[in-house]
C-alpha cells in the first residue's frame, strides 16, 4: 500500500495516474461530440481544477475558448458553506455556450453558485464537466453532464486538489487514512 505524509495527515494511493488520464480522455471525447459548432467558452474554476483542465483541454478538437475563475470555501478538511468569489469572469458569457470544468463536485455548494451566476449574467446554455463527483455527499439538486469518476464520500488529495494548500502537485489521488 502506497502512503504519503501531507501536514498532519496520512494518505494512501487510491486513483492511479493511467487512470485518471483515460478517464479525463473520455470526458473530452464527448464533450467533441456534443458541443461541434456550438464553439463553447470552458470556465476553470481554480485552484483546484487547475490540472483537469490542462489535460481536459489538450484533447478538445473543436474550436473553443478557455476562461479562468478563482472561488473557495474549504478550510482543511471541511467546507465552511460560505462560497467566496476571489476572482471573476472577465469576458461576457452572454449569448455563449459554456461548460464549467470543476476538480470536483461535493456538497454541490459552489457549483449551485456558479450556476446561478452564470445563468444571471445571460449565457445562453450551460454544462458541467466535473473530475471527480462524490455522489452520497450531495447537498444541491445540481445536474452534472459530464463525471470523470465518481468516488466515495472520502476526503481526497493530488490532481489540483490540496489539503491545506498542499498536495495540488501530485499526478495521483490518494484518500485520507483515519485515525
Ligand atoms: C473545492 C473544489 C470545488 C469545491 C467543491 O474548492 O475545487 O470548487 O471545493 O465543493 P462543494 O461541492 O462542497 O462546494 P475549494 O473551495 O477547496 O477551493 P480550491 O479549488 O482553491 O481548492
Amino acid at each position: 500500500m502506497e502512503t504519503i505524509t501531507i501536514r498532519d495527515r496520512q494518505f494512501t494511493l487510491s486513483i492511479p495516474e493511467h487512470d485518471i488520464l483515460k478517464a479525463v480522455k473520455n470526458v473530452a471525447e464527448q464533450i467533441n461530440n456534443d458541443m461541434q459548432n456550438l464553439n463553447p467558452l470552458f470556465i476553470c474554476v481554480l485552484n483546484g481544477a487547475f490540472m483537469f483542465a490542462s489535460d481536459l483541454m489538450k484533447h478538445i478538437s473543436i474550436p473553443c475558448e478557455i476562461t479562468f475563475i478563482k472561488l473557495s470555501s474549504y478550510a482543511g478538511l471541511y467546507t465552511t458553506g460560505v462560497v467566496k468569489e476571489v476572482m471573476g469572469l472577465s469576458e461576457s458569457v452572454i449569448e455563449r455556450n459554456v461548460v464549467v470544468v470543476e476538480d470536483i463536485v461535493d456538497t454541490g455548494i459552489t457549483m449551485e453558485r456558479i450556476l446561478s451566476s452564470l445563468t444571471t449574467q445571460g449565457a445562453k446554455s450551460i454544462k458541467v464537466a466535473t473530475f471527480l463527483q462524490k455522489p452520497d455527499a450531495l447537498q444541491r439538486p445540481i445536474n452534472i453532464d459530464y463525471v470523470a469518476m465518481k468516488i466515495p464520500n472520502d476526503f481526497i488529495v493530488g490532481y489540483g486538489l490540496d489539503y491545506d494548500g498542499y498536495g495540488r502537485n501530485l499526478k495521483e489521488i490518494y484518500t485520507v487514512i483515519n485515525d
